[in-house]
């Protein structure tokens, strides 16, 4: 298979991801086209997992604003996910690849996913709140509805009602060096106690560039 194969496979499966939280049936990721996944991978801002000539696993850094990425369109096959009993560690190879690689850009994370904010924690993502992002950088990225926020997705940035509250976004250690590093907030998800072991298998981490 050709680069161009794998990444369709893997828009295919970014666009019709979905997940479960608190009961909740969501789609995690923005949908994405193989020309986008493209786009990255020319760009040297993405890396993928293969495993026997598929792809298993995919993550980005996408342009944001100035020099801020934000990372995206991470997904790992269902079948090679991390769970009870089962840590094949897929998801936390393609983030340290990634930022390791991109370790001196400014990079942000959101998610509502229990799984990747346990991935965050093994890289050493940095919880911090929305509003101790520098105020474009937050407004480039804030996507919340005014069902959420109280306000209109324009007055998000100076009236959000939940700038105080659940609005977290996580950064690299790196990037909350360089911004001052400001007070970590709290996650609904607490930092693993065990560490991770990456098991010797025929996973193949491929970046791009
Ligand atoms: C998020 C995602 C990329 C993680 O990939 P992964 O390969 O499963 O990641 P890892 O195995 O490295 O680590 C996941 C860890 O989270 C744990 N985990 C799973 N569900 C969890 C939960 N509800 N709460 C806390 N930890 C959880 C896993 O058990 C695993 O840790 P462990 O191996 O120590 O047990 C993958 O779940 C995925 O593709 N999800 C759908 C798309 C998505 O949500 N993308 C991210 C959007 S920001």
């Amino acid at each position: 298979m050709n680069i161009r194969d794998l990444l369709s496979v893997a828009a295919a499966a970014i666009s019709t991801s979905s997940i479960i939280v608190n009961g909740t049936t969501m789609a995690p990721l923005l949908p994405k086209t193989a020309d986008d996944l493209i786009g990255f991978w020319n760009a040297g801002l993405s890396v993928i997992a293969i495993q026997n000539d598929r792809i298993i696993g995919h993550a980005a850094i996408e342009p944001l604003i100035g020099e801020w990425f934000e990372l995206g369109a991470v997904w790992v096959d269902p079948s090679a996910r991390g769970a009870e009993g089962k840590h094949p560690h897929v998801g936390l190879r393609l983030y340290r690849a990634l930022l390791e690689r991109h370790r001196e850009k400014n990079i942000l994370a959101t998610t509502v996913n229990p799984a990747a904010m346990t991935v965050g924690w093994r890289v050493d993502l940095v919880p911090i709140l929305y509003e101790q992002l520098p105020q474009e950088v937050w407004a480039a990225t804030c996507c919340c509805p005014a069902t959420k926020t109280g306000v209109p997705r324009d007055q998000n940035v100076p009236h959000c009602t939940m700038r105080q509250k659940s609005c977290f976004v996580r950064i690299t250690s790196k990037t909350w060096q360089r911004i001052g590093c400001p007070e970590p907030c709290t996650l609904p998800i607490l930092r693993p106690e065990s560490s991770a072991t990456i098991p010797d298998d025929d996973i193949v981490i491929l970046l791009a560039g």
